[in-house]
């Protein structure tokens, strides 16, 4: 078992290990006392996961009641979000009460960001249960609901108060799901660690998966503590961000986010080198670890069509945006550039 302290606007533990999420009623019972909890959770992770989760917190004393909303990215919205506020109301949950989200990225968003609006805020507690959240969305507090207009446009900066990540709950997950995982995985790597990266890029994860997650967790702990708010360093992490959000746009969605990054990760790494801002071509490491991961490395969308979904939005203003360029793998940087420059770095799809 890892713990990991993270000291930012709240100081709160990651823990990381096997067959730990029974340990979670005696956790929130030391952080809260005998209270309440809402278990949010999707119609998915409800089959595998709520019943221990509950009876866990229940065995401690802690009364639960139970919000389960249809699994996907399509729920994470405004409507599903002020259904949660509602029933948390409806079942007297107070400032002394707290939210559990067991799930992945949209479970633990949405949960976070009805932390933060509910009575002007009240405690949560993050049981991430997909790769993508154990490395990347239950810790650093950004949490959101996405509007018509655009993913997570509507959000809070909020950290939780706990993270408990049992490993086992990934026992469960389709291999789609953790390849998506993978790619933020591959990320962090190629940002920071050029060991991580190594290790990661033949594919073979599962048999050190706790080591992997707790270094991926170090990593993002390690730059949200010195830039909660996301105005320069954390910037970082959207490595392979910009064309992947232009992707998922492109495809309606219908591209999931970790596919979408592992594709924007080669786009920025080929234009990055091309351009001349690149020391290295790290193209084709990052194209090896993709595909060994069974993600997908090639766009089917053309270069005009990504541009215009990237600056859909940014077009009015002008200006410049942070572009995160793999300066070799293991550094990243960033780069200011015009947001013109988007049609450039989009011809290398
Ligand atoms: P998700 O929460 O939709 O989970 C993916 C799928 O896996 C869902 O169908 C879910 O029901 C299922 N699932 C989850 N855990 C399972 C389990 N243990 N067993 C079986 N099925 C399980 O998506 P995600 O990929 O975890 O997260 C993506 C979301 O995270 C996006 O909305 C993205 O914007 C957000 N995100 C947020 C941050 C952040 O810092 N807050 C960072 C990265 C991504
Ligand atoms: N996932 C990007 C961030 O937390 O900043």
């Amino acid at each position: 078992m890892k713990i990991i302290n993270v000291d930012a606007s709240k100081k709160y533990d990651v823990i990381i290990g096997e067959r730990i999420l029974s340990s979670l009623g005696k956790k929130c019972l030391s952080l809260f006392g005998k209270s309440k909890a809402v278990i949010v959770t999707d119609s998915n992770v409800k089959e595998h996961w709520l019943a221990e989760t509950k009876k866990s917190l229940n065995d401690s004393g802690i009364k639960t009641a139970e919000f389960v909303f249809a699994a996907g990215e399509d729920s994470k919205n405004p409507e599903t979000l002020f259904e949660l506020l509602e029933f948390a109301a409806e079942n007297k949950i107070t400032r002394s009460d707290f939210l559990v989200a067991l799930g992945g990225g949209v479970t633990g968003d949405m949960t976070g960001l009805a932390a933060s609006l509910y009575l002007r805020g009240i405690p949560f507690v993050q049981v991430p249960t997909t790769l993508l959240a154990a490395v990347d969305s239950s810790v650093g507090g950004k949490t959101a609901v996405n509007l018509k207009s655009g993913k997570n446009l509507m959000g809070a900066f909020c950290q939780p108060s706990l993270v408990l990540c049992d490993i086992n709950t990934l026992s469960t997950l389709p291999e789609t799901e953790f390849a998506n995982g993978m790619a933020e995985v591959i990320k962090y790597g190629v940002i920071f660690d050029k060991e991580l990266f190594d290790k990661v890029k033949s594919g073979d994860v599962k048999s050190d998966l706790e080591n992997i997650i707790a270094r991926c967790v170090e990593l993002k702990r390690d730059v949200v503590m010195k830039d909660e708010f996301d105005t320069g360093e954390r910037q970082l992490l959207n490595f392979g961000h910009t064309m992947a959000h232009s992707i998922e746009k492109c495809s309606n969605f219908e591209i999931p986010h970790g596919s979408a990054v592992a594709i924007g990760m080669v786009i920025a790494a080929k234009a990055s080198f091309a351009l001349g801002w690149s020391k290295e071509d790290c193209t084709a490491a990052i194209v090896e670890a993709n595909k060994n991961s069974n993600l997908p490395t090639e766009c089917v969308f053309s270069p005009e069509n990504l541009a215009d979904a990237a600056l859909s939005d940014k077009k009015r203003t002008g200006g410049t945006i942070n572009f995160v360029v793999p300066e070799t793998l293991g550094k990243c940087v960033l780069k200011k550039i015009p947001v013109d420059e988007l049609y450039k770095i989009a011809e290398y799809k």
